[in-house]
């Protein structure tokens, strides 16, 4: 499904995000305190959004996706050289790297996707060294009896039309809403974060709920 998706996915999710995704990326690498030289796998990397904006400020980026080709989309936005940026064909849930040679780790819009999601972040705690930090940025079922039908209307009846005028294949954006409405809660993988060792995990809602950021760091006795 992502395969078939790559060539547009970009610019449907610019558009039927009404341009916010990039800003909720931005927010989900802030939560990681980068700083220059510190290594970072970006997980379900998609179409590389997340790990070439952190290769821009200085920091060394692994994209990881089993879709190759959204990874060959990612490597068409970048001129960047290997050292700084490279993409990694691989399943999150089986994280081809050794044990604790990141400094972060990031997923966006992944987790959800992935058929073991406590064995991603098991994963992530494998890879990362202690005290490294993680930001998992995420669609969650959003509760309240106003905010959350009027979001559900919008992602259910709206967004797939609008993504299939721009080109998409009508079942992902059927599995889209139904995949955010089947999925856990944020307290739920904020509970999973810290049953794979993370510790300090902050919650940061982006527009009223629609999208959340948990961040957090590997335990320093990991
Ligand atoms: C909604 S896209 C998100 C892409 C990107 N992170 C972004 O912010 O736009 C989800 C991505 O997760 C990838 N994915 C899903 N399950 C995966 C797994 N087990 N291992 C690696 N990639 C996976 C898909 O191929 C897809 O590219």
């Amino acid at each position: 499904m992502f395969g078939k998706a790559a060539s547009r996915y970009d610019r449907i999710n610019r558009v039927t995000s009404l341009g916010r995704d990039r800003g909720w990326r931005l927010r989900s690498l802030q939560a990681l305190h980068l700083k220059a030289g510190d290594v970072l796998l970006d997980l379900c990397c998609g179409t590389g959004d997340l790990a070439l904006l952190a290769a821009e400020g200085g920091v060394i980026s692994r994209g990881l996706d089993f879709a190759a080709p959204m990874l060959n989309e990612a490597s068409k936005k970048s001129s960047m050289d290997r050292a700084r940026v490279a993409w990694v064909c691989g399943d999150a849930g089986k994280i081809p790297f050794k044990d604790s040679c990141f400094s972060a780790a990031a997923c966006a819009f992944g987790l959800r996707n992935t058929s073991e999601p406590r064995e991603v972040l098991r994963e992530c705690a494998r890879v990362l060294k202690p005290g490294g930090r993680i930001a998992i940025l995420e669609f969650f079922p959003i509760p309240g009896k106003i905010w959350g039908p009027l979001f559900r209307f919008y992602f259910h009846r709206i967004l797939p039309k609008w993504a299939v005028l721009l080109g998409a294949d009508p079942s992902a954006y059927r599995y889209l809403p139904e995949s955010v409405d089947s999925f856990h809660s944020h307290a739920v993988v904020a509970g999973w974060m810290e049953e794979s060792g993370f510790v300090g995990i902050k919650d940061k809602a982006f527009a009223g709920g629609v999208a959340r950021v948990l961040s957090g760091s590997l335990r320093e006795d990991s």
